[in-house]
């Protein structure tokens, strides 16, 4: 994927091995803000598990069924973004990110995702976005709603985060709602 540019100062670059040093660093200074909410954290314990992670997510995004970039701000790493759980059948997918937080409240991620979506239904051939978020984090649900997703519904004790099950909110965005607002005219082919 060639870097997806969002404005003059942010762009999303698909994971690299060379972007893995910044990238674990990363983590390592917000890993306590990020653990409340992402599963993963603690399988990030050292820079050998985010090569690790980076090269499935290569192969994953070969494959065509996620696709994980860095949002890079300035030139500098921020934090990440991807469409996971892509279903080429039912051409649907699930977004998920994180920002640092220098970056955090700034309307990074937001922008981000906002140019994630067009990827998804314009390049990948998407019909339906997903956002699922914690009820809790309500930074997180902010996002989909100021992005004109619909609240579907809650799915109970959906992920299983430091030692509980937590439900899930999902929300939902679908090609011809998206259209309406980005002026697409008709959903791309399957496999465009
Ligand atoms: C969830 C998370 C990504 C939200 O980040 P965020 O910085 O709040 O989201 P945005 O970058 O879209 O910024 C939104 C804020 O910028 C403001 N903003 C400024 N310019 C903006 C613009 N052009 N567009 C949108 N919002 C803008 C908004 O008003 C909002 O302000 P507020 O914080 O006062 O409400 C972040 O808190 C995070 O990384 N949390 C830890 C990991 C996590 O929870 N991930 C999600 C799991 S589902």
């Amino acid at each position: 994927m060639t870097p997806l540019a969002v404005d003059g100062r942010l762009e999303l670059r698909a994971l690299e091995p060379g972007h893995v040093p910044a990238m674990f660093s990363l983590i390592d200074a917000n890993r306590a803000r990020l653990r409340e909410w992402m599963p993963w954290v603690d399988a990030a314990k050292s820079i050998r598990d985010t090569r690790s992670f980076v090269s499935a997510a290569r192969q994953a995004t070969l494959e065509r069924v996620a696709m994980h970039a860095g949002m890079w701000y300035d030139g500098e790493l921020c934090g990440a973004i991807g469409i996971h759980h892509i279903d080429a059948i039912n051409r649907r997918g699930e977004v998920g990110y994180w920002v640092c937080a220098d970056l955090e409240g700034q309307g990074v991620v937001t922008r981000a995702c906002r140019r994630l979506i067009r990827y998804a239904f314009e390049d990948l051939s998407l019909n339906r976005v997903e956002i699922r978020c914690d009820p809790r984090n309500s930074r997180s649900r902010s996002i989909p709603l100021r992005l004109g997703f619909r609240e579907e519904g809650t799915l109970r004790d959906a992920q299983w985060i430091n030692g509980r099950f937590v439900d899930l909110v999902v929300y939902g965005l679908l090609h011809r709602e998206w259209a309406v607002t980005a002026g697409a005219t008709s959903l791309p082919a399957a496999g465009k």
